[in-house]
């Protein structure tokens, strides 16, 4: 890809970022409809949708032959028939947005054949951007992010999903989580995916963990932590997907051998 698609790539993301979550931030002091998805604990809100579509006109005004993943599905068509593919939440953390709280984000990937090229998360209650770009490194409002600190598990804070659940508890993880909490500084839960991956890019966290996530939850997330010098992997340690669910660990590279050990989800041998 030539350096000047990838700038401009780059560039549309950050101002799709920006006016998705000036717009939800905008949304969120007037009236809104909450609808629940599958439960009460699976909410959308017509900001969501709203924001979506916003997103995907910008997108694709600009480049019409691009493809969207996003979660609210306002673009039909197969993410895998595009050769360059915008993987797009436009509320994470939709829970705390209903709930007027502070932690939700707009999470914005591109991946190109595959390969995550730009990612952003974007905090607009916080008025903070954190975007990076293959190969150029990772930034929050312009600042460099490097994770250089050496971590060991027992002094990391870490991050966990919300997705406990009984399939969970069948497997034993949710046992392994107990016993990793017992081990580690501290466990945080926020409630926003790409924004705790964006907080582990910062090294404000020192790592997250999640059983399952969709894609557009980690899509930028993942390339933030990569690019800030961490590690991103499934919970059994393979690659992750751009387009399909999956689990997901990041961490600063330090602990990551330790941490996989505690996360031997596919041989379930560390409930001990
Ligand atoms: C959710 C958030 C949450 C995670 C859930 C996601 P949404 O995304 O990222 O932190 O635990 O699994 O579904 O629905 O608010 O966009
Ligand atoms: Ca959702
Ligand atoms: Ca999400
Ligand atoms: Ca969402």
């Amino acid at each position: 890809m030539q350096a000047s698609t990838l700038a401009a790539l780059k560039e549309l993301a950050l101002q799709c970022a920006r006016s998705a979550g000036e717009l939800s931030l905008k949304r969120m002091k007037e009236p809104f409809t909450v609808e629940y998805k599958t439960s009460a604990s699976d909410l959308v809100t017509a900001v969501d949708k709203e924001v979506e579509k916003h997103v995907i006109s910008m997108i694709l005004k600009r480049f019409p032959d691009h493809g969207i993943l996003g979660e609210e599905s306002t673009f039909a068509q197969d993410p895998a028939q595009f050769e360059t593919l915008w993987v797009i939440d436009p509320i994470d953390g939709t829970t705390n947005y209903v709930h007027q709280q502070i932690n939700f984000s707009v999470s914005i990937a591109v991946y190109h054949k595959g390969e995550g090229l730009v990612g952003v998360v974007y905090d607009p209650s916080r008025d903070e951007l954190f975007y990076a770009v293959k190969g150029e490194g990772a930034y929050l409002n312009d600042r460099p992010l490097h994770l250089d600190r050496i971590v060991s598990l027992e002094e990391a804070l870490l991050c966990t999903s919300v997705f406990w659940n009984k399939r969970a508890e069948q497997m034993g993880i949710d046992l392994i989580v107990k016993k990793l909490a017992g081990k580690v500084r501290g466990m945080r839960l926020l409630g926003s995916a790409a924004l705790e991956m964006a907080y582990v890019a910062a090294g404000r966290l020192d790592g997250y963990v999640s059983l399952s996530l969709n894609a557009w939850d980690f899509g930028a997330g993942r390339i933030l932590v990569e690019e800030a010098g961490g590690r991103v992997t499934t919970m059994t340690g393979t690659p992750l997907p751009y387009n399909e669910k999956s689990s997901v660990m990041a961490c600063n590279p330090t602990f990551y051998e330790e941490l996989q050990q505690y996360l031997h989800v596919a041989e379930n041998t560390q409930t001990d």
